[in-house]
């Protein structure tokens, strides 16, 4: 008997234990085979045998109910261990989108604004002589107007120079003070490393009572707002011109490749032209029918932003949807 305690013991499947159930319970299994020779033990000794065979039957028997939950389990946690799925496993096939770097910049920048209290101002890109060019002080045959190369419709409409004309459609319908920002896309006839015919721009325009708004004003905001886009840069400003603003200006940052020092993203200069701006021209009020008023006004690039952000070379590369330069800003 002794044997059998050991088989169950030893016993390694649910199908060996199955095996073993059969040679100890069956009906041919041993224990049928002694309770069969009991027919031949002599009647005194036939109760004290029947006992030992019934406590070893009880005893093989929980044995086996042992057994069978000790094999069971184990077999369980095998089974378990090899269909796991390992959910930390990278797919081959699908792949993360991500904003695309023009959109992620535009997006900082109406950030910025944004909690500044600007309001985000939208126009039609397919605009009119007048938004575009006449009520921005630049009539017809002014010189100026060659600075932005344009994609002319007929009956004077055009495809908008820039986000200016946005200015003028929120001075229309809106009483001042006013504090915008426009962003959006823009057109020019140009194609080069640094130009592509639609790129994007964010206006900005606030206005109030004669005397509220100064140029320092404008600096103030506009060098707070270069500081968070480009993080610690000096920031200066260049006169220039711009036929809607006077005076106007140019907003240089130093340059965040060589940190000043010189190099070829900024010419050897030391500096990064960023954005234009100025004090809002009195024609450009007078067109609108505003009185008593002055204001600030800037725009910028955002591409150019987008370009020196993430150290991009050719702008082209933007608009060219290859995926391989678009995986790489995840
Ligand atoms: N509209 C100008 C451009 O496209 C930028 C600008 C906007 C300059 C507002 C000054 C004030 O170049």
């Amino acid at each position: 008997m002794k044997e059998w305690y050991e088989k169950i013991r030893s016993a390694n499947s649910v199908e060996d234990l199955e095996n073993i159930r059969i040679s100890i319970f069956g009906k041919k299994g041993i224990l049928a085979e002694q309770f069969e020779k009991m027919k031949a033990v002599p009647n005194e000794e036939k109760a004290s045998f029947a006992k030992e065979l019934n406590t070893h039957k009880g005893e093989l028997t929980s044995l086996f109910n042992e057994q069978k939950i000790i094999i069971q389990t184990k077999e369980l946690q095998e089974a378990m261990k090899a269909e796991a799925i390992d959910v930390s496993l990278f797919s081959t096939t699908s792949r993360k989108g991500a904003l695309h770097p023009v959109m992620e910049t535009m997006d900082r920048i109406v950030e910025y604004f944004s909690s500044m209290n600007f309001s985000v101002e939208t126009g039609p890109m397919v605009e009119d002589d007048f938004h575009n060019f006449e009520a921005l002080n630049l009539p017809k045959y002014h010189p100026a107007r060659d600075m932005q190369d344009t994609f002319y419709f007929k009956d004077e409409m055009l495809l908008r120079t820039h986000t200016s004309p946005v200015q003028i459609r929120t001075m229309l319908h809106t009483k001042p003070p006013i504090r915008m920002i426009a962003p959006g896309a823009v057109f020019r006839r140009d194609y080069d490393l640094t130009h592509t015919p639609m790129f994007h721009q964010v206006e900005g325009l606030l206005v109030d009572e004669t005397g509220k708004v100064s140029f320092a004003n404008l600096k103030y905001i506009l060098e707070d707002f270069l500081k968070y886009m480009f993080g610690d840069v000096e920031v200066r400003f260049r006169p220039s011109f711009f036929p809607f603003t006077e005076p106007s200006a140019e907003a240089d940052i130093s340059c965040i490749f060589c940190k000043g020092e010189g190099c070829r993203v900024c010419s050897h200069t030391g500096w990064l032209e960023v954005l234009g701006c100025g004090i809002v021209d009195p024609n450009v009020f007078k067109a609108v029918d505003y009185e008593d008023v002055s204001g600030y006004a800037f725009g910028l690039g955002v591409e150019r932003f987008a370009m020196l952000i993430h150290h991009i070379g050719d702008l082209r590369s933007l608009f060219e949807g290859d995926v391989r330069l678009l995986e790489q800003f995840q």
